[in-house]
């Protein structure tokens, strides 16, 4: 069955685009100038919202990020607003208990988010349930997501059960998420085949532009039939961004499945982010100049996160074993089941082959490697190691039940505790920026709430 339908787009440049490129360093004040003007481009969805936004509002723009939602909202008509959503972990970096996820979707939705992209790190469904349950609940289109890497335990079928899982789960559309720019051309085709052969819901394609192949991943799968794409305008596409918007749009300019965009009616669009992408990279003293890493295909860490690691080996003084680090790298993934490398196990897996290359194997493993082994994050794709199991946890038994069944409601708690800072009358939204991020929300709030 072919795909003849004009493929629709989902514009990046408020989120991915500078969350890659300039450090997620983008103010609101720069997007309301051209919000309306990108409201009537045509585009399928503004990813606007989530991700590392969030945090990054809080501590280093001093910014309220719900304020930012509604602010984006208030000048947008046409184009529904989509936002990506870490599971349980929502927006932070550990697991939240259910009633404050629940909490998080409703006010989400209730403050101008219509469409969630929902994913796990390890692909575990069950870590998508509450908050899937949740975002149907409120309304919102929920986008079920595909984690993309590449393992003995990553085939098109396996990705393909995964998209069924999410179906049963009340998935409105399935995303395929290639955070790292993995997702090879003939991959991508053979991926969307076998997905759109049995899966009856629009199928989204993300990827990072950080190996090089992003075009022509994003032109096989459109081949293959695929929906949806994930591009940002310009100057902030391409290196580890997504690829380019107004090149796709060109390239589809009279096919069967052109975007309907209007490609020079974009211009002024790009010619504006130009000039704010120099702008935050002056003032953040940032270097938006990234190259492609075709280096990511044999390493599978994104260039940013190989950065982090050298620097972290700098500090022991042990930068001269970079590449006894990188060749570790695999091998430790493989011990750990082959997790996805995205937040937070792409840090778990590069620490650990730091320490390995640093002390020796396994001489000195960090709480987060025995909680992954211990199935605090979920299950793993593959089978851990079963000699680096019983170094690590000894006789415990790893948990097979939902790592959020463990975590007791936190919301009143919340409350109590943001009420005893100084804050009785806090707004729900406000407690959960607290509850996420609570150090810096409070900085927030002492310069913003008294
Ligand atoms: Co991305």
């Amino acid at each position: 069955m072919t795909n003849n339908k004009p493929v629709k787009i989902v514009e990046t440049v408020l989120r991915d685009g500078p969350q890659s490129l300039t450090a997620t360093r983008m103010r609101t004040s720069d997007m309301i100038p051209v919000l309306e003007q990108l409201d009537n481009v045509g585009y399928h969805a503004l990813e606007a919202w989530g991700g590392a936004t969030f945090d990054a509002c809080l501590r280093f723009l001093d910014e309220d990020p719900w304020e930012r939602l509604r602010t984006v909202k208030s000048h947008l008509k046409n184009t529904p607003i989509q936002m990506l959503l870490r599971g349980q972990n929502i927006l932070g970096y550990n697991h939240y208990s259910d009633d404050v996820v629940r909490e998080f979707v409703h006010r989400s939705v209730d403050n101008g988010v219509s469409i969630i992209r929902i994913f796990d790190a390890l692909n575990d469904t069950r870590n998508l349930e509450a908050s899937m349950r949740a975002a149907k609940e409120a309304g919102a289109h929920v986008q079920g997501a595909i984690v993309y890497t590449i393992s003995p335990y990553h085939k098109a079928e396996d990705f393909l059960h995964l998209g069924e899982e999410l179906v049963q789960m009340g998935a409105d559309s399935i995303c395929i998420k290639d955070m790292a720019g993995l997702l090879s051309p003939y991959a991508a085709e053979e991926l969307v085949r076998t997905l759109k052969s049995k899966i009856d819901l629009p199928i989204d394609l993300h990827t990072h532009f950080t190996s090089g192949m992003g075009d022509m991943t994003y032109l096989k799968a459109i081949e293959a039939g695929v929906d949806i794409v994930d591009t940002a305008l310009s100057p902030f596409s391409c290196s580890t961004s997504q690829p380019c918007t107004e090149s796709l749009v060109a390239t589809l300019k009279g096919h069967e499945r052109d975007t309907g965009i209007d490609f020079d009616g974009l211009h002024d669009l790009a010619d504006y982010f130009r000039q704010v992408k120099t702008n935050l990279a002056n003032e953040f003293h940032l270097n938006t100049n990234i190259p492609i890493d075709p280096k990511v295909l044999t390493f599978q860490i994104p260039g940013g996160m190989l950065s982090n690691l050298l620097n972290q080996m700098k500090e022991m003084g042990t930068a001269d074993k970079y590449e006894e680090m990188l060749a570790e790298m695999p091998k430790v993934r493989a011990d750990l089941g082959y997790p996805p490398l995205v937040t937070p196990t792409s840090q778990i897996v590069g620490s650990m082959a730091v320490l390995n290359v640093a002390l020796g194997r396994y001489k000195m493993i960090p709480k987060e490697v025995k909680d992954l082994i211990a199935g605090k994050y979920g299950r793993t794709p593959g089978p851990i190691d079963p000699e680096l199991q019983k170094l690590a946890i000894g006789d415990v038994q790893p948990i097979d039940h939902r790592p959020a069944d463990d975590i007791a409601p936190q919301l009143e708690e919340m409350k109590d505790r943001l009420a005893k800072a100084g804050y009785p009358n806090a707004t729900i939204e406000d407690v959960l920026s607290y509850a996420l991020f609570p150090d810096v929300a409070i900085t927030y709030f002492n310069n913003h709430r008294k």
